[in-house]
């Protein structure tokens, strides 16, 4: 669905709002060889945002672009827009961003466009980190984790690329429930970019295939 061009790395530009840990995990698993592709833009909607600071320490092209400095929101999601595109974005990682992007973007991205989600999805769609975990814990699952789907203009509801799964333990509290997601996040987020790296997602009849993807990988223990 999105290869790059050929011997070319994936071109990926990450949208982010806040503390920017899966953005670290991106930049890690590049870093450690496990992920083929280049972080060519992070953008952000928030100027104090920690993980503008992790993208900076990374050397890589940041951007703040701030709701308030746009006349409207369509001004902002273009000027976001515009930087992806201007960079030969290949694929867009939302990496906790926390705004509803304009469906320019879905069209201008179809297809390639996946958000992570810190909730086995369809369940607790919807709001940001972590109020999926905490309505998690409400409700009294006893399996929790997490989603990387694609993004389309039904929020939350795009397909399904991969998802982790962790137990939810009897003296869970949000904290500890949501850093025992987080940690699968990390881990799944960089193998999804790297399966769009190689070219092998698949969109066939409104599901995710990924070719030979065995699915005993996807749950941790503790
Ligand atoms: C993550 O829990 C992600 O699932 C959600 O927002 C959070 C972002 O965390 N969409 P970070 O900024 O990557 O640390």
């Amino acid at each position: 669905m999105s290869t790059p061009a050929q011997g070319a790395a994936l071109r990926v530009a990450v949208l982010i709002s806040g503390r920017g840990s899966n953005l670290q995990a991106l930049i890690d698993a590049i870093a450690d060889g496990q992920l083929a592709a280049d972080i060519v833009a992070v953008i952000c909607n928030h100027s104090d945002a920690p993980g503008v600071e992790r993208a900076e320490a990374a050397g890589l092209a940041t951007y703040v672009a701030v709701r308030r400095d746009f006349a409207s929101r369509a001004a902002h999601d273009e000027a976001m827009l515009r930087i992806a595109q201007e960079h030969g974005a290949d694929l867009v990682v939302l990496a906790g961003f926390d705004r509803i992007l304009s469906p320019a973007w879905t069209q201008a991205f179809p297809n390639r466009m996946i958000n992570v989600h810190p909730s086995l999805l369809p369940a607790f769609a919807g709001g940001i980190n972590p109020k999926p975990q905490a309505d998690a814990l409400a409700a009294g699952v006893k399996i929790a984790g997490c989603t990387v789907h694609i993004v389309t203009d039904d929020v939350d509801g795009g397909p399904i690329v991969a998802q982790a799964a962790v137990p939810v333990l009897p003296d869970d509290t949000v904290d500890t429930l949501a850093n025992r997601i987080l940690a699968q996040e990390h881990r799944l987020l960089p193998l999804v970019v790297q399966w769009f790296a190689e070219g092998c997602v698949r969109l066939e009849n409104g599901r995710i295939v990924v070719p030979g993807v065995v699915p005993a990988r996807w749950w941790s223990e503790v």
